[in-house]
């Protein structure tokens, strides 16, 4: 699976932040969180920082939990108490479905909850710049901006991209989520020059995505032989600084004559 690591192994925090909502990003942190844990042998807590409108269990076909980040944050659970595995290995630390758990909750204390937990964590944000977005860009190293190809978002992604620098976080860049290659969508090459931040992943629109998401898998999980789940892997493979093994008779008889 995994052929070498070219990463230093500290233990990372990377939030998924959007200005725009509905962009992409749960998407894209369960099928990281997935790739991460399972593929690059990462062991990585997928969190859902987002309290007020939370996906991450609904998407995963998880409902049933004791303790959640509302706790954590109310100092009635701590961390480690609140992840959960999913039967298919991602380990999750849910946010509450119920709306009364959001009252009394400060997401101000997330920075230093999350810094208790002994593994890799991936922070699905909630969308702009509220307080949520502000806890989950502070609570990570590194941060990982999710746009579709259109001015509102991509703008929207620029602002976020001043409150990153201006906490001092690491940006690993850009995914231009769910493009269709149609000629009224923004290139690459104008997003990367309106945001000053490079794009280092297209993910196209792919109807696999929406059913793999009905079905309540990772693209992996559901069906691993798209384009699309192809590039989720590269940018797996790009964040964790593991190379993917490439596989079949052709590849391994290159990878001998290269020796
Ligand atoms: N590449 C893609 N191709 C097709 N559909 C996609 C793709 N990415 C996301 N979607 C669809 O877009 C919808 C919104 O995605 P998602 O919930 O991940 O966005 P979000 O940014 O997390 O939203 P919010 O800001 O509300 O949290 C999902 O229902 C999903 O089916
Ligand atoms: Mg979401």
């Amino acid at each position: 699976m995994v052929e070498k690591n070219i990463s230093n192994q500290n233990l990372r925090k990377i939030a998924i932040v959007s200005g725009k909502g509905g962009i992409g990003k749960t998407t894209l942190a369960i099928n990281l969180g997935y790739l991460f844990n399972k593929k690059f042998n990462q062991d990585t807590v997928l969190v859902d920082g987002n309290l007020t409108t939370p996906h991450i269990s609904t998407n995963l076909g998880m409902y049933n939990y004791n303790s959640t980040l509302n706790h954590i944050l109310k100092d009635k659970a701590k961390p480690e108490e609140a992840v959960f595995e999913h039967p298919l290995g991602i380990k999750v630390l849910p946010a509450s479905l119920e709306t009364e758990d959001l009252k009394n909750v400060d997401i101000m204390r997330l920075p230093s909850k999350l810094n208790e937990l002994k593994s890799n964590v991936l922070i699905d944000s909630a969308p702009g710049l509220g307080r949520e977005g502000v806890a989950a860009i502070s609570s990570a190293d590194d941060i990982l901006f999710v746009t579709q190809p259109f001015s509102n978002a991509v703008i929207d992604i620029y602002r976020a991209k001043k409150v990153a620098e201006k906490l001092n976080k690491n940006i690993l860049g850009i995914v231009v989520n769910a493009k269709k290659d149609l000629k009224h969508e923004l290139t690459n090459n104008e997003i990367e020059q309106l945001t000053e931040v490079p794009v280092i992943i297209t993910i196209p629109y792919d109807v696999e995505i929406e059913k793999s998401l009905t079905a309540k898998l990772p693209l992996e999980a559901f069906n691993s032989r798209t384009k699309t789940n192809k590039n989720l892997n590269s940018l797996a493979s790009k964040i964790t600084g593991f190379e993917l093994e490439e596989k079949g008779f052709f590849n391994k008889l290159k990878n001998f004559f290269r020796r």
